[in-house]
């Protein structure tokens, strides 16, 4: 295996289990100085006996006081990963104060607080730098309802990620982020291990896979390798192509995917943008339109859309036609 990372310092949050463990594992394999902040002890005692060489500081990255002073300890950080997380299941109606400070605290506050001391370090010290974020999908496109403290925790990390890069840019240091969807760790249990959820994320999914550790790490090791050196500000999702609409069933509100729709007067203007957005959320779009032409713009323009030419002023004559069809054009749907 490479050593790309020899003589560098490396710090991991939530590093004592799932991604953060592994993540961990290999930028010791690739010759970093590894440091794990996590808040059990009793983890960090595990992860120890299997790492001896990983220096590990247990702190509630909640904290913030507490969090800077053992951070500030380490001295120079040349590569971060904010990776510590938490989620939970509430709905934003019935969210409570405490709730919501408890994700904002640790998925968000934690890495604007820990970034900012390792940049200053690195900025007094004239080195470069590379932070990677790991932060969600969902903060790009909310798809789970119960999820909002979350996914706002999210959407600010991704912000982080822009504004730092802009900034530390002109001091070598560079900030990207890793937007996952499901990465089999006991966060995601609740998810990969429901059948019925599990089938429908699969058939969303291009490659239809959950990722894998492995998949993770690989991303973040190339975000904060060389091999990324004029990458900074952007995000690599481990993700589906379809990330609108509502994942689980005891939460679908609205679900397009699969289902058949009929756009009339969807050859232009507003009728066209809603053909187009339904084939998006990956509907089977038929389109009724008066022109040839205009229909066969639209169809030019969009292969998946099945379009039907019919006047209307017509529909007299023409509606034996269309109704004696409707079952095979619309397969019943
Ligand atoms: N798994 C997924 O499907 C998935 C998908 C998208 C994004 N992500 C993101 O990936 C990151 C890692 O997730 P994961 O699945 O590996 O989670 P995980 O297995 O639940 O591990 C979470 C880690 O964060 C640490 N942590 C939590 N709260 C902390 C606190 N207050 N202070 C210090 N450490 C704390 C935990 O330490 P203790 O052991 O001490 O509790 C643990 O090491 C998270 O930011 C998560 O949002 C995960």
């Amino acid at each position: 295996m490479a050593r790309r990372f020899e003589g560098k310092t490396a710090l991991v949050t939530g590093g004592s289990r799932g991604i953060g463990k592994a993540i961990s594992e290999r930028l010791v394999k690739e010759g970093a100085k590894v440091y794990v902040i996590g808040r059990s002890q009793e983890n960090l005692v595990k992860l120890e006996a299997e790492n001896p060489s990983i220096n590990t500081i247990q702190v509630d990255l909640r904290d913030w006081d507490k969090t800077k002073a053992s951070v500030e300890k380490i001295g120079i950080v040349d590569l971060l990963v904010n990776n510590a997380g938490i989620t939970h299941k509430e709905f934003f109606v019935d969210e409570k104060k405490e709730q919501f400070e408890d994700i904002i605290n640790t998925n968000f506050k934690s890495a604007f607080n820990i970034t900012q001391i390792m940049a200053r370090c690195l900025i007094d010290s004239c080195r470069p730098g590379a932070v990677v974020n790991v932060s969600s999908v969902v903060g790009i496109k909310p798809s789970v309802p119960g999820l909002s403290s979350y996914c706002i925790s999210k959407a600010m990390m991704d912000m982080l990620t822009k504004v730092t890069a802009l900034e530390l840019g002109p001091h070598g240091i560079r900030v990207n982020s890793i937007n996952p969807t499901l990465v089999k760790t006991d966060m995601a249990k609740q998810y990969y291990e429901d059948k019925e959820f599990m089938q429908m994320f699969l058939n969303r999914h291009p490659l239809g896979k959950v990722a894998t550790l492995d998949d993770a790490v690989n991303a973040i090791m190339f975000l904060l390798s060389e091999d990324s050196a004029m990458i900074t500000g952007n995000w690599i999702g481990l993700r589906s192509m379809q990330t609108v609409g509502f994942f689980g069933k005891p939460f679908i509100l609205f679900d397009i995917f699969g289902k058949t729709a009929l756009v009339t007067g969807g050859s232009r203007g507003i009728g066209k943008a809603i053909a187009e957005c339904l084939v998006k959320e990956e509907a089977r779009v038929y389109v009724i339109g008066r022109s040839k032409e205009n229909l066969e713009r639209i169809k030019a323009g969009n292969q998946s859309i099945f379009t039907i030419q019919v006047d209307f002023k017509e529909i007299g004559t023409k509606r034996k036609h269309l109704w004696k069809n409707w079952d095979c054009l619309f397969a019943c749907k």
